[in-house]
């Protein structure tokens, strides 16, 4: 299917990039900017930013940049007609297609698979709205989830029949093939297929933007094994990226700036119901440093309501670790033996659950009470040992406020000389040290030697002049073109940009900087850089203005001169070159052709100084 390009223009105008950001990003306003922590790569100070006005986003930490588009399309995994498309949904725009593909779709498995899933959620849906629906409706109405809450979880239910699924997804035209990968239906060795899901109730498990992941499906039968029967792990479904309930709980997470964590999907939909709207579910699995990083952008606190038995302190024991190893706060509430959040809040309402929040205790009091149940405070020995596996976990935390803030909080509460903690805290921090492995591995490419910037940096000058024509006037552009020479640009991400600019130019006649995206792909970083180039107006000017070399209004000198330095910038590495020839050069002819070949050189850098516009650039081509 093909979207007409004047449409995908339309979107792209459309598309508020603060807002669709904002449904993955904790943005903050800095300036005409919002900054928030990047959510490509793994980081602690935000150095992700957003452009409202350009309508694009940047990360100066891992480069990664692009407009509302290209975001989802890597958020999501998705395609560039799929984001059109989202966008194109969320902001009312009717698309009208024709033809065919515009481009051939590298993900068209993925989406193949959010289809698949989408329409087996809607299958569930309905049918529990239908006759053979009534046993579900019964279970959620024992349970006390009303119409409403149902519809906000998408809840539904799956027919106790072998393949009422299977035929709905065949006669919907989906192949087997993605159905089984999907897995919602399973193929035996024999061939024949069978739904995955049968009289079951039906969680439908979502992305934060609303896409169906896959499924967790409850028995009705008391006795059955499994009591819940998930999706399998599947490429849209990475079960250590995801949390039940957030695509539901995230704005009131980031409003609470706290996430209440609870192990299952019925906690979850209880509290939730009752008002307790800032919950994610981890579904009895462990919680995993993605699924905290996930969450650190909404909030860092976290409080666990896990249910009272011995499997769920043992897995908040393991949270906490994670928790504070991405410098987050972990609270624990402790339920009475035998309740979880489900019977709770049905018992004590939103408010006996508030109050067991407002008593919740700190990672070190949840820890020094296990030992102290355990009888481990009663000897010296004991304590000891205690003392050492705190101070443990204070020393995974980042900050060093925090960790002095938590020595004197133990020292005071346990009779213990801060001195002896601290000499245990800097141990434990020598031990971490010598664990964690460097945080970004040492880039070892070899460069070429022409190379003067850093690995993976494209070379100042030839940035800058690039820049400086994306932002151009369109005529000056136009102008500009004519006159540069893509073999100037050493830089192959520089040299595909020429290259998509000149055959704008030759096609439509001017360029068009919004639909570059488009044309270059992501692979070196060409989105990023691409941000960069149009973010950055404002320190390059200052740049250029300080060096006084002309009037920052006067564009075309601008260019001018950020070109001129560019072939200056050749010749001073030919001249380079040749020095060296000369230097270990002994026959006394080719000495002076290489003096004269130098002094041609120099003669050309001061005629490329003195150029007063790009039709009277001399050629500096190599030729030695
Ligand atoms: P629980 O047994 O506490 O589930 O397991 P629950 O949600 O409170 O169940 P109800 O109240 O009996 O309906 C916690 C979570 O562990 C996962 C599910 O995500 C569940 O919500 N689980 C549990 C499974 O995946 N499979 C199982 O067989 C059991
Ligand atoms: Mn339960």
């Amino acid at each position: 299917m093909r979207i007409p390009e004047e449409k995908i223009e339309e979107v792209r105008a459309a598309a508020d990039i603060v807002d669709v950001v904002s449904g993955f990003v904790r943005l903050r306003k800095a300036g005409r900017n919002y900054t928030g922590l990047c959510p490509f790569h793994r980081e602690k100070t935000p150095s992700f930013n957003v452009n409202p006005e350009r309508g694009i986003f940047k990360c100066f930490g891992c480069g990664k940049g692009g407009n509302a588009v290209t975001f989802l399309m890597e958020m999501e995994k998705i395609s560039f007609v799929d984001a059109v498309e989202m966008l194109a949904e969320r902001y009312n725009i009717v698309l009208t297609r024709e033809g065919t593909p515009m481009r051939p779709e590298t993900r068209e498995e993925i989406e193949e698979m959010y289809e698949a899933n989408r329409l087996a959620a809607r299958f569930f849906y309905d049918t529990l709205q239908g006759d053979a629906g009534a046993v579900g409706r019964a279970y959620f109405d024992k349970r006390g989830w009303k119409e409403n809450t149902r519809r906000t979880f998408g809840l539904g239910f799956a027919p106790d029949a072998w393949h009422d699924f299977l035929n709905h997804a065949r006669a919907a035209g989906i192949s087997d093939e993605m159905l089984e990968r999907t897995g919602l239906i399973v193929r035996k060795e024999g061939g024949n297929s069978y739904d995955r899901f049968r009289g079951r109730v039906i969680f439908p498990i979502f992305s934060v933007s609303k896409k169906v992941l896959g499924f967790g499906a409850r028995t009705l039968k008391g006795d059955e094994q499994p009591k819940y029967l998930n999706s399998p792990e599947t490429p849209v479904y990475v079960k250590s990226k995801v949390l039940y309930g957030l695509a539901q709980s995230h704005r009131a997470i980031r409003d609470a700036d706290a996430v209440i964590l609870v192990e299952g999907y019925a906690d979850l939909i209880s509290l939730y119901q009752e008002g307790i709207t800032n919950v994610v579910a981890t579904s009895g699995t462990a919680l995993t440093p993605e699924q905290v990083y996930l969450l650190s952008r909404y909030t860092r606190n976290f409080f666990f309501l896990y249910d009272a038995d011995s499997a769920g302190m043992s897995a908040m024991l393991r949270g906490i670790d994670i928790i504070l190893e991405s410098d987050c706060d972990a609270r624990i509430v402790q339920l009475s033996a035998g309740e979880d959040p489900d019977s709770y809040v049905r018992k004590y309402g939103a408010d006996g659950v508030r109050e067991r929040l407002g008593e919740a205790v700190s990672f070190v009091d949840f820890v020094t009470a296990r030992f102290q149940a355990e009888g481990g405070l009663d000897s010296p020995e004991g304590k000891a040992q205690a003392v050492h596996r705190i101070v443990e976990l204070i020393a995974k935390m980042d900050d060093a406020i925090r960790r002095e803030f938590y020595i004197r909080d133990i020292s005071q509460k346990y009779g213990i000389y801060e001195n002896l903690l601290y000499q245990e805290l800097e141990k434990a921090l020598r031990l971490k040290k010598k664990e964690r492995p460097a945080a970004r591995p040492v880039e070892l490419i070899p460069q070429p030697e022409e190379e003067t910037a850093a690995p993976g940096e494209v070379p100042k000058e030839e940035k800058d002049f690039c820049t400086l024509l994306l932002q151009a006037p369109s005529e000056l552009q136009s102008e500009v073109l004519h006159g540069v020479r893509i073999s100037q640009f050493h830089d192959a991400r520089m040299q595909k940009l020429l290259h998509v600019l000149f055959e704008q130019e030759e096609h439509d006649g001017s360029i068009n900087t919004d639909a570059l995206w488009s044309y270059v792909e992501d692979d070196v970083g060409m989105h990023g850089l691409l941000a960069d180039m149009l973010i950055e107006r404002a320190p390059i000017s200052e740049r250029w203005e300080k060096e006084q070399i002309v009037r920052p209004t006067d564009n075309r000198r601008l260019l001018l001169d950020a070109y001129k330095r560019l072939l200056h910038r050749h010749v001073q590495q030919r001249r380079e070159r040749l020095k060296e020839k000369l230097r270990f050069e002994t026959d006394a002819d080719l000495q002076r052709s290489l003096a004269t070949a130098l002094q041609q050189l120099l003669a050309l850098d001061t005629a490329v100084k003195g150029c007063l516009s790009f039709a009277d650039l001399p050629d500096v081509e190599d030729e030695d």
